[in-house]
C-alpha cells in the first residue's frame, strides 16, 4: 500500500508519496510540490534532502554500517584489492576471474600520460599544492584524449573510466617527483595498481624500492575505505557538474577540487598537522580539547565528527587496526600515534564529545598511516583522491543513466532589497 505524507498549506492539504529505501530509510517525495502548492523547500547543506536514488553504497550513520553494493566494507578491506573493488562499485557485481584479469591489463596499458603533458607539470610553482595540480591536468586531460565521433558512447564512457583510474595513480606519483626534482618513474607493466604506484613514487635511479606485501596491503585498505561514501561533498560536485553533461574529466575535477577542503578530504592533511602542533607544545592534548568546545574559539578537533555517523566510524576503525600493523612492521615509532591515541581516548569521555556525538572519522588515523609509509603531507588528500575516484565514476555513471534524469539547479529563497531604481553616480552618496 502506498503511504502517504500529508501537508497542508493554507487549509488546504496536500498529498506526498512516502519512499521506502531497500534498508528501510523512508523519504518523502517533493518532487511535485513546486509545482502543485507553489511551494519549495529549505534545507541549507541538504542534512534533510536526499539528492538520489541510489544502489551503490549503504551507510547507516547511527549503527555505523558501510557497504558497497551491498557488501560489508569489513569484508572487503580484509579480503577483497582495490582494483577489485574499484570493478565492484563501477559494474555492479565483483568481477571473476577473467573480468579482473581484464580490467588489470586495461589498467597497465593505460597507465602512461601524454609525454607533452609533463611540459604543465614542469612548470607548476614547486610550492603549488598537488590537489591543485591534480585537478588542473585532470581537467586537461580531455584536451590531451579527446572524444573520438566514430566510438559510440559506452566505448567512450569505457575509455575515459579506465584511463583515469589509471592515469590519476601515474598524475599523482609524476606531480611528487617533479616537484622534488627527482626523476619521474614510469609504471611497470608487472606490477600490480598499488605496487606500481609506490614503486612510482619511491624508485629512485640511486636506491631502488623495494615492495613490501604489508605496505602494499595497507595501501589497498587505505583506497578501498575511500572508495565511495554515498553523497558527500565531493560526490555532490561530480553529480552536479556532471548534469550539466560536461565531460567525465571535468566532473572529476570538480570532485577532486572540493576534495581539498579541510571540512572534506583535507581533514587528513589537518589531522596530522594538529597532532605534529600538540607534539611540539608538550604532548598534553586536554588545552586542545579545552580549544574545541570554547564556542568563542572557531577551532575544531580535526578527524572528529561527521556529517552522518554519529556512531565511530566504521573506516576509522579498521584504518586504526591498519596504523598498529604498519608501524609495528615498519618499526618507526611515530610519537604522533600515541597522541592521536591518547587524544582519542580523553575525547571520548569527554561530556561535550559526547553529547554531540563526536567520534573520530576516517582522516584520524589515515594520515598516520600515510606518514609511515613514506607519504609526504601535501599528498594526503592527493591518495584519498585516488581512491575515492571509483566512487565518484559509479555515482557518475549512475546519475547520467538515470530515466528521471534531470540537470542540477537548486531553488533559493531571495532575502534581498526589494525592487529599486538604478540611481546614477553623482547622485549617490
Ligand atoms: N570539534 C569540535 N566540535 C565539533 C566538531 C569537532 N571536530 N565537529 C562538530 N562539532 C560541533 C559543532 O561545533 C556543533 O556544535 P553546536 O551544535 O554546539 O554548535 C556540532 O558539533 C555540530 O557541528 P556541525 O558543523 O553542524 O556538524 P556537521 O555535521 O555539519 O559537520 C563536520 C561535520 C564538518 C565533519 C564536522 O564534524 C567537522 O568540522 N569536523 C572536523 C573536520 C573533519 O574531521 N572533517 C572530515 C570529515 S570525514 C570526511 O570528509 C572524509
Amino acid at each position: 500500500m502506498e503511504q502517504i505524507a500529508k501537508l497542508v498549506v493554507d487549509g488546504k492539504t496536500f498529498e506526498l508519496p512516502i519512499i521506502t529505501g531497500s534498508e528501510g530509510e523512508r523519504a518523502v517525495d517533493i518532487s511535485r510540490l513546486r509545482q502543485e502548492t507553489g511551494l519549495v523547500t529549505l534545507d541549507p547543506g541538504f542534512v534533510n534532502t536526499a539528492n538520489c536514488q541510489s544502489c551503490i553504497t549503504f551507510v547507516d550513520g547511527e549503527k555505523g554500517i558501510l557497504r558497497y553494493r551491498g557488501i560489508p566494507v569489513e569484508q572487503l578491506a580484509e579480503h577483497s584489492r582495490f582494483v577489485e573493488t574499484a570493478y565492484l562499485l563501477i559494474n555492479g557485481e565483483l568481477p571473476t576471474h577473467e573480468q579482473l584479469n581484464r580490467f588489470s591489463v586495461l589498467l597497465n596499458d593505460h597507465s602512461l600520460v601524454h609525454e607533452d603533458m609533463r611540459a604543465f607539470f614542469e612548470n607548476f610553482p614547486r610550492w603549488a599544492h598537488p590537489m591543485g595540480i591534480l585537478s588542473s591536468m585532470v581537467n586537461a586531460l580531455r584536451a590531451f584524449y579527446p572524444e573520438i565521433p566514430e566510438r559510440s558512447e559506452e566505448e567512450e564512457i569505457n575509455i575515459t573510466v579506465t584511463r583515469l583510474l589509471s592515469k590519476l595513480r601515474t598524475m599523482a606519483a609524476l606531480s611528487y617527483k617533479i616537484l622534488r626534482g627527482h626523476k619521474v618513474i614510469y609504471p611497470r607493466q608487472e606490477l600490480p595498481y598499488a605496487a606500481n604506484f609506490l614503486n612510482m613514487m619511491f624508485d629512485s635511479p640511486v636506491r631502488s624500492y623495494e615492495i613490501d606485501e604489508d605496505v602494499v596491503k595497507a595501501l589497498n585498505v587505505f583506497w578501498i575505505l575511500h572508495a565511495d561514501h554515498e553523497q558527500n561533498c565531493s560526490t555532490a560536485a561530480v553529480r552536479l557538474v556532471g548534469s550539466a553533461k560536461v565531460n567525465l574529466y571535468a566532473a572529476i575535477s570538480a570532485g577532486i577540487s572540493a576534495l581539498w577542503g579541510p571540512l572534506h578530504g583535507g581533514a587528513n592533511q589537518a589531522v596530522v598537522e594538529m597532532l605534529r602542533e600538540i607534539h611540539e607544545s608538550g604532548s598534553d592534548p586536554n588545552p586542545f580539547l579545552a580549544r574545541a568546545r570554547d564556542k568563542n574559539d572557531p577551532f575544531r578537533l580535526a578527524g572528529f565528527g561527521h556529517r552522518v555517523y554519529k556512531a565511530y566510524d566504521p573506516r576509522g576503525r579498521i584504518m586504526k587496526g591498519v596504523c598498529d600493523k604498519v608501524l609495528g612492521k615498519v618499526t618507526r615509532e611515530d610519537p604522533l600515534l600515541d597522541i592521536a591515541k591518547r587524544l582519542e581516548e580523553v575525547a571520548l569521555k569527554d561530556p561535550y564529545f559526547i553529547d554531540h556525538n563526536l567520534y573520530p572519522n576516517i582522516d584520524f588515523y589515515s594520515g598516520i598511516l600515510l606518514r609511515a609509509i613514506r607519504i609526504p603531507t601535501n599528498m594526503f588528500t592527493v591518495m584519498f583522491a585516488i581512491g575515492r575516484l571509483p566512487g565518484w565514476i559509479s555515482q557518475w555513471k549512475e546519475s547520467m543513466e538515470t530515466p528521471h534524469w534531470k540537470m542540477q539547479r537548486p531553488r533559493q529563497i531571495y532575502t534581498g532589497p526589494e525592487e529599486k531604481d538604478y540611481v546614477p553616480i553623482e547622485k549617490r552618496g
